[in-house]
């Protein structure tokens, strides 16, 4: 019998593709498959020569990279034959079911796994190619594709595209940058922060402008990049043709897989992946409201909730939603041992290291979960709380040491909630003023870090937060321990710069007024000594730029989400100067846009906001 030529060259290229190079294969623990796929029982159930013909295929959700390093960066796409996501949850006797939408059933998938070719290179006709290679994917990883691309110069542009196995079938072209060396006196280098996409609440413009500014080297998501709830519970996607699938709160791993990949339909959030590495970690909702370690607000770890949930436990859904998160998302495993294990470090030259913690799935002990906040606030000042766990604890203390030996200029802290306590008393009372799902919930933890960066005299530490839908500017400071001066800031340790949301509402009213918002942020700005500017109208992102010198935060609101378009309106501006550890004065020059500034003044569309006393006066600028 003659084989078709292609057909030949489809099994030599087949021949020395490689299971364990898609690191989905391997996710979430390569030492524990039953947690994930057993390759040798996904080889056995292939059938050599009978893979999908190339032209049926379909990269559907564009391409992604993260967690550069210097010399590799991971590389993520899809190509399937459907794009609909794999049930392959329900992995039956060996062969994965497939939703057949023809017949409207369950099929078996009895075609050998898809071969997939990548190439990375300097320019962007991928000639200058540094590295490249062969994989499988397949309906077990939800016909995800994540390798790790090496070989790679430092501090370097490159272009990256996926192709099935000999076949014109080709990927978007991408675009990544490696980190520097660590021992590399890069001069500069630039950020942008992300929290809280929430796909019915809006379009995800945020993503989309530093696209078109070409504005940064790096994206840093805090998490949120999903929710779990069903549209019109927290939401109004009817209304833009934004419902996210499928439409019901999720548990499953099919629930999972479906929802980012709905997400992944957002252009600007596809156009952010194909054009910066990112560098995320999760927060909550990436599986359920008010997580921690055992458990979430809406789902406790009891026989009952068990039984109306679907049959699923807490530990079934979090492992769905991690193993989701793995496939889909550009990020490494630093320990494959370890499935749970998100919280990694970056060096950025000799100027920057990047600390991303997990104060959220790891190891968290008890949070708010609404019906218990009056024995959260009781023992949130217990010596035994831990956002993190001892072990990642430890590890993040040791690394801002050798973060400081090592001289890195700035230390960068990746945390999903506010470190900075707020007290809230005007609006939840004296009785639980605080939000205890924040670090105020964890005081012995936030007491630890601060005693670990005064009592080793660790300088230029940035904190970063997301998770409440707000911008929140702080001097980074031990309160009741160290003087502090609200004024000149004297006393500080550093600084927090804790952002808005892309889509998620304001805490304070999903359609608050401008009015109201910037009265709430000076009642808020005011009750709190350290806090010197607080914004809850505007969604939106920042940027930060560092220098040896000083780091620059520009924070961005976008006025208008309920279409795609780049409006955006900058809306404050801070300087932090190597060496001070607190905001430069006057604290963003004097006037923000929005919100309320300590000290200074909101000017918007030319009305002013009379920080004394609550009113609004038209200016008249020169
Ligand atoms: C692949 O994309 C083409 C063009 O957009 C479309 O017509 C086709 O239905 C897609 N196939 C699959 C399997 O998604
Ligand atoms: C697998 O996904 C399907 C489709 O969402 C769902 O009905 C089923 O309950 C899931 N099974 C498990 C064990 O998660
Ligand atoms: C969880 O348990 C608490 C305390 O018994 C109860 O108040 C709450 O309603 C339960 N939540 C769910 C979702 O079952
Ligand atoms: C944290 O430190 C402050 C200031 O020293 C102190 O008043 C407070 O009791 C400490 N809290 C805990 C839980 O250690
Ligand atoms: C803060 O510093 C300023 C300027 O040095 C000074 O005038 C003011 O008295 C200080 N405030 C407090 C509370 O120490
Ligand atoms: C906010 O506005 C949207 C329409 O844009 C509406 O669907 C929603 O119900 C409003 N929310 C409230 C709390 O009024
Ligand atoms: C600001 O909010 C407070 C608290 O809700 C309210 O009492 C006050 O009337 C508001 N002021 C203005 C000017 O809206
Ligand atoms: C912030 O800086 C930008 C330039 O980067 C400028 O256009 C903008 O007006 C500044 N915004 C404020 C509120 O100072
Ligand atoms: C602010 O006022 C100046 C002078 O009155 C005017 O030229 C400018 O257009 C106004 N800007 C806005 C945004 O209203
Ligand atoms: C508030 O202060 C501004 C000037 O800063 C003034 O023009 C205005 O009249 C004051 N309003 C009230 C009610 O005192």
């Amino acid at each position: 019998m003659q084989f078709p030529l292609l057909l030949l060259l489809s099994l030599a290229s087949s021949a020395s593709a490689s299971w364990s190079k898609n690191l989905n294969y391997r996710s979430p623990s390569t030492h524990h498959p039953a947690l994930g796929i057993a390759i040798h029982k996904v080889v056995k159930r292939n059938e050599p020569g009978s893979s999908y013909p190339a032209s049926t295929l379909n990269f559907t959700h564009g391409v992604a990279s993260g967690d550069p390093y210097p010399q590799s960066v991971i590389l993520w796409t899809r190509v399937a034959p459907q794009s609909d996501n794999s049930q392959s949850n329900k992995t039956v006797s060996g062969y994965a079911p497939l939703f057949d939408h023809d017949n409207e059933k369950y099929v078996k998938i009895s075609k050998a796994p898809i071969c997939v070719e990548y190439k990375i290179a300097a320019d962007r006709d991928l000639t200058k190619v540094a590295d490249s290679g062969t994989v499988f994917t397949s309906s077990d990883v939800d016909f995800t594709v994540k390798v790790e691309a090496t070989n790679l110069e430092a501090y370097t542009t490159y272009y990256y595209q996926f192709s099935v196995c000999n076949s014109n079938n080709k990927s978007p072209l991408g675009r990544t940058k490696t980190t520097p060396n660590a021992d590399d006196d890069i001069t500069k280098v630039s950020i942008a922060v992300y929290s809280c996409a929430n796909y019915p609440f809006g379009f995800f413009n945020a993503y989309g402008n530093t696209v078109r500014k070409d504005s940064v080297d790096y994206v840093v998501h805090l998490g949120d990049y999903i929710y779990e709830y069903k549209n019109g519970y927290y939401g109004w996607g009817d209304s833009m043709g934004r419902i996210p699938l499928p439409n019901k709160e999720i548990f499953s791993l099919y629930d999972y897989r479906k929802r980012i990949a709905t997400y992944r339909t957002d252009l600007d959030l596809l156009a952010s992946h194909q054009q910066f590495p990112w560098i995320p970690v999760w927060d909550d909702h990436e599986v359920a409201d008010n997580t921690y370690r055992d458990g979430a607000a809406e789902l406790n770890n009891t026989e009952d909730s068990f039984m109306k949930d679907g049959g699923i436990s807490v530990d079934q859904r979090k492992m769905n939603a991690v193993r989701a998160y793995y496939e889909w998302i550009p990020i490494r495993q630093v320990d494959m041992d370890d499935n749970l294990r998100i919280w990694r470090s970056f060096s950025i030259g000799k100027l920057v290291d990047l600390l991303m913690l997990d104060t959220r799935q790891y190891d968290r002990s008890i949070t708010d979960l609404y019906w218990n906040t009056d024995y959260i606030h009781k023992i949130s000042d217990d010596a035994g709380r831990s956002l993190m766990g001892s072990r990642q604890e430890n590890w993040f203390y040791r690394k801002l040491s050798e973060s400081a030996e090592r001289g890195a200029t700035w230390r960068i802290v990746g945390s999903q909630i506010i470190f900075s306590r707020i007290d809230l008393e005007p609006f939840k009372g004296t009785k639980n003023p605080l939000n205890y799902d924040t670090w105020d919930g964890y005081q012995s933890n936030r007491n630890r870090t601060l005693h670990h960066l005064y009592s080793n005299e660790i300088n230029n530490n940035i904190f970063l937060a997301g998770d409440s839908h707000a911008s929140w500017v702080s001097d980074l400071v031990w309160l009741g321990e160290k003087d502090y001066n609200s004024s000149t800031g004297a006393g500080g340790i550093g600084v927090e710069f804790a952002g808005s949301a892309v889509t998620s509402p304001c805490p304070y009213g999903e359609n608050i007024t401008l009015a109201n918002a910037n009265n709430f942020s000076r009642i808020i700005e005011s009750s709190n000594t350290e806090l010197q500017w607080q914004d809850l109208y505007y969604r939106g992102y920042f940027e930060l730029h560092f220098t040896h010198d000083d780091v620059q935060a520009n924070f961005f609101g976008m006025p208008d989400i309920r279409t795609k378009n780049a409006w955006e309106i900058p809306l404050a501006n801070f300087t932090v100067k190597s060496g001070a550890n607190r905001l430069q004065r006057p604290v963003a020059g004097g006037v923000v846009e929005s919100g309320s500034l300590k000290f200074g003044k909101v000017v918007q569309n030319n009305l002013t906001l009379d920080t004394d006393n609550g009113t609004w006066f038209v200016s008249h600028p020169n």
